[in-house]
């Protein structure tokens, strides 16, 4: 709220300066690293933010810590991501307790009240696996094709939908997915959880990634294996960041559903939003695109990330 305080802006509590703690997932992708800088470049002192940035190394353990140092130290706002879905109720009180309120970014938590947060602003996650499972079953129903699947970091919102809506949309084709592991979003966990599908599978033909990263550690699996990606086996994948979309027109992935990264801008305005105590949606859905090669190809050029 507004003082007469003409004191340099950045003392906690100070000005009109908002004080915001921001507890990221990690560094897990090219993704994280795109929406790490969406953030940092919005939530800046021009812009009115004092922004305190951790990042938990996909730990929930750390984040709840993080979420606490943020209520002890009396920000303004509290911001996260929450690397999974449950377990979040008990700090979420302790910050509705001290009147700290709190907005979700990306993903979801699963809880049963959502007076725990203002707003959660991010992508439909279920739409974009649902929109990776419908171009799979246009372009291969019929042949008789058995899928695998790299799961995102187990109990994450992402990966729980992205599974889900990718199931429902190969519902009664004959592709057959013979195995589904996690990866953990990472292009190391593709690349492992692939060559052991490589070593216990005969007949591999599609694989769906729940992120471009997993993705490309898969790319270097099957070449390792003496297999062409994108042709012997085709690769469908989430994201749409720069080295997927370049994999994507080097025609070594065949399809990437975009899920949007750039959420710092709703998050600044949401936050403002809630600090001067104006109403705020409490679901935000970001748009995304989806691209095929060619698509892929047209659109590197000019791509933020
Ligand atoms: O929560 C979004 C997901 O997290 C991205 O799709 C993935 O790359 C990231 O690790």
């Amino acid at each position: 709220g507004g003082g007469g305080d003409d004191a340099a802006a950045g003392g906690g509590g100070g000005g009109d300066t908002i004080s915001i703690g921001f507890s990221q997932v990690g560094a897990e992708s090219g993704w994280r690293a795109a929406n790490t800088k969406s953030i940092q470049d919005t939530l800046t002192t021009e812009n009115g933010f004092e922004l305190s940035f951790s990042d938990a190394q996909q730990k929930q353990e750390n984040q709840i810590q993080a979420i606490r140092s943020y209520i002890a130290q009396g920000m303004d706002v509290i911001a996260f991501s929450p690397v999974v879905e449950t377990g979040w109720d008990a700090v979420l009180q302790e910050a509705k307790s001290a009147g700290i309120p709190v907005i979700l970014t990306d993903r979801a938590v699963d809880t049963p009240d959502d007076s725990l947060y203002e707003s959660f602003i991010g992508s439909d996650f279920v739409l974009e696996g649902e929109r990776a499972g419908e171009w799979v079953a246009e372009n291969f129903d019929g042949q008789g094709m058995k899928l695998v699947e790299l799961q995102g970091t187990t109990g994450s919102a992402p990966a729980i939908d992205r599974k889900e809506g990718f199931a429902t949309a190969i519902e009664g084709t004959d592709i057959e997915v013979i195995d589904s592991q996690t990866g953990d979003f990472t292009r190391a966990g593709g690349k492992q959880v692939m060559e052991g599908f490589l070593n216990s599978h005969d007949q591999i033909d599609i694989v769906f990634a729940h992120n471009d990263d997993m993705g490309l550690g898969a790319i270097e699996a099957i070449e390792a294996a003496g297999l062409t990606p994108g042709e012997d086996i085709k690769i469908v994948t989430i994201d749409a960041v720069k080295d997927g979309m370049q994999a994507l027109a080097d025609g070594k992935i065949n399809y990437i559903v975009e899920c949007n990264p750039m959420l710092g801008e709703d998050l600044a305005e949401v936050a403002k939003k809630v600090v001067a105590g104006e109403e705020v949606e409490k679901r935000i859905v970001v748009e995304d695109a989806e691209f095929t090669q060619e698509q892929a190809a047209e659109a590197l050029p000019t791509r933020e990330y």
